[in-house]
């Protein structure tokens, strides 16, 4: 099964995607981790997308269709497309790929939600430098507020572009840019929506209907 989790930055799609590859043992194709490990390596790549990333633009279609087609074959029991695509071109890039390999999208699920609620989640989060688990200024402080309830270690980080002013750019791209492929998947009958203002269980719920039915 291969799948699109499209939405706005913060609807929940990483949160999501991480889920469904514990639970299904699909694999999570993620842009913007893929960019952002390019960044932290120093590579080619990540010296490009560092400061687009930093100003909340996209990088370039060439760049992230190209990162996709890289991983896309480690993923032959199933692919979750987070944050990609995110333009026309993106889709049609991610449709030869997929058709290259004999392969078809299944469904495109959109996650709903509003955007004012999205710039709390997104600049009140904060991650274990250790082991990467996730909290939350105002859901999900650790036990101790020094310590990672998960690995024990003591660092957290921020990402750089979760600043407020950064989100508002991310979420003016998300409209002007993504929003308007959703058209390219409804003629094809692919898109379902969840609400993505529901408790994370819940929209967990919501996609596993989708999957299982
Ligand atoms: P990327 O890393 O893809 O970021 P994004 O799309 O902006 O999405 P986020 O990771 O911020 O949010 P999410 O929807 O995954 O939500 P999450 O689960 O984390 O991209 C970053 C940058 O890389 C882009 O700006 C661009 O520059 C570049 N890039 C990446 N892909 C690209 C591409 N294809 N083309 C061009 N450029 C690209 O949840 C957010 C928070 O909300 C968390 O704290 C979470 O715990 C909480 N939360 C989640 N669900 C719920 C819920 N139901 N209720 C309450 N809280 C919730």
């Amino acid at each position: 099964m291969n799948i699109i989790l499209l939405g706005p930055p913060g609807a929940g799609k990483g949160t999501q995607a991480a889920r469904m590859e514990t639970a299904r043992g699909m694999v999570q194709l993620s842009t913007g981790d893929m960019l952002r490990e390019s960044v932290a390596q120093a590579t080619p790549v990540g010296l490009k997308a560092k400061a687009v990333m930093a100003a909340g633009e996209l990088v370039s279609d060439a760049i992230v269709s190209a990162l996709i087609g890289e991983r896309l074959d480690a993923s032959d029991r199933g692919a979750i497309f987070d944050g990609f695509p995110r333009t026309r071109a993106q889709a049609e890039a991610l449709d030869l790929l997929l058709t290259e390999r004999g392969r078809a999208l299944d469904h495109v699920i959109e996650l709903e939600v509003d955007e004012d609620a999205l710039v709390e989640r997104i600049t009140g989060r904060f991650s274990c430098c250790s082991c990467g688990a996730p909290y939350h200024d105002k859901y999900k402080l650790p036990r101790d507020p020094d310590t990672c309830d998960i690995c024990g270690a003591h660092d957290f980080k921020r990402r750089p572009d979760d600043k407020e002013e950064t989100v508002r750019t991310r979420l003016a791209e998300y409209r002007a840019k993504t929003a308007p492929i959703l058209p390219y998947y409804e003629q094809r009958g692919l898109v379902r929506r969840v609400d993505g203002m529901a408790a994370v269980d819940e929209v967990t719920a919501q996609i596993d209907a989708i999957l299982d039915s």
